[in-house]
């Protein structure tokens, strides 16, 4: 069979299933098994071999019971970073790279002393600053990993609760060549020593209302971990738990940012407070939508 007639199979079949995009979503899979180029396959209109028809037959399968397309290909891009997902970790989403960008864009600041830097590239390597930071709910690692890739003379600590997200983060650290980065096992600050202090602490916690998670896309409600999204009865435990520790985990003028739910941001402001940080900024999306809260540690 030849890849158009093969595109036009897999997509009439994915269509079926009711989702979005078939035709992207049937390009994708097949450039996938095929380890070739969309526009080489267009072009060139190549026979596809039985064994090649045969995965791209089970993985359209696969797409059709609405797993993720990213757990199907088995990793995303992120921040410039290769990183490996699947079923036990949550997939990272384009606002996370916009936390990380923010954090890049901090840190470049202390480091260098200037208000006026341009946007940084993503992996750009800032050697200069050595500060550490706790990433909490690391889950694949995607955010530590960044900043580890970006900062290599930081050192960075991410946890999280789950052991699958956990291997994958580790793994995530080697397929990048990344050796700054930590992973540990526990609940947020639990696994780390009492004097353990942080430059920065960065976190992109579950945040849905509970009640929401049942009205999620198939994707997500099905296959995404449900302790990676439920953030309880409002969405805000995890802010809650981790703002009331935070002070104790905070260098002198330390930071903490968080990525935020839509529609979080004024009560998160309220809480940030409550727990005693200062100089609290928020900013927004592409969309506008308040995304990203900084806070400054309380102590002066
Ligand atoms: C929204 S996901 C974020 C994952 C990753 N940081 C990202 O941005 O893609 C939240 C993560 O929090 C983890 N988690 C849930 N409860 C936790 C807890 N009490 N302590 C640490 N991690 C927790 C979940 O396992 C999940 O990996």
């Amino acid at each position: 069979m030849k890849f158009l007639d093969v595109l036009r199979q897999t997509k009439e079949y994915l269509e079926k299933t009711g989702m979005d995009s078939p035709a992207r979503e049937a390009e994708i899979i097949i450039s996938h098994c095929m380890a070739a180029d969309r526009a080489v396959l267009y072009g060139d209109n190549p026979e596809v071999k039985n064994g090649i028809l045969e995965s791209i037959r089970a993985l359209s399968k696969r797409r059709a019971r609405r797993e993720p397309l990213q757990y199907i290909l088995g990793s995303v891009d992120f921040w410039g970073l290769k990183i490996k997902v699947g079923q036990g970790v949550l997939i990272p989403r384009p606002e996370t790279e916009l936390l990380v960008e923010e954090a890049v864009n901090l840190l470049t600041r202390i480091s260098q002393d200037d208000e006026n830097l341009p946007p940084p590239l993503p992996s750009a390597k800032r050697e200069g600053w050595r500060g550490n930071i706790l990433d909490l709910c690391t889950g694949s690692g995607c955010i530590a990993l960044a900043l580890a890739a970006a900062f290599p003379q930081a050192q960075v600590c991410g946890t999280d609760t789950s052991k699958v997200a956990l291997e994958y983060a580790k793994e995530n650290s080697v397929l990048n060549n990344i050796h700054n980065a930590e992973f540990i096992r526990g609940n947020l600050f639990e696994p780390l020593g009492k004097n353990t202090l942080f430059d920065l602490i960065i976190s992109n916690p579950p945040y849905i209302k509970h009640d929401d998670l049942k009205n999620l896309q198939p994707e997500i409600r099905i296959w995404e971990p449900g302790k990676a999204l439920d953030g309880g009865e409002d969405g805000l435990e995890y802010y809650r738990a981790i703002l009331t520790k935070a002070k104790y985990h905070l260098k002198k003028n330390g930071f903490i940012m968080f990525e935020l739910g839509i529609g979080q941001s004024e009560a998160v402001c309220h809480i940030a407070a409550q727990g005693g940080l200062r100089d609290i900024t928020l900013k927004k999306d592409y969309a506008g939508i308040a995304r990203i809260l900084i806070g400054k540690s309380g102590m002066v």
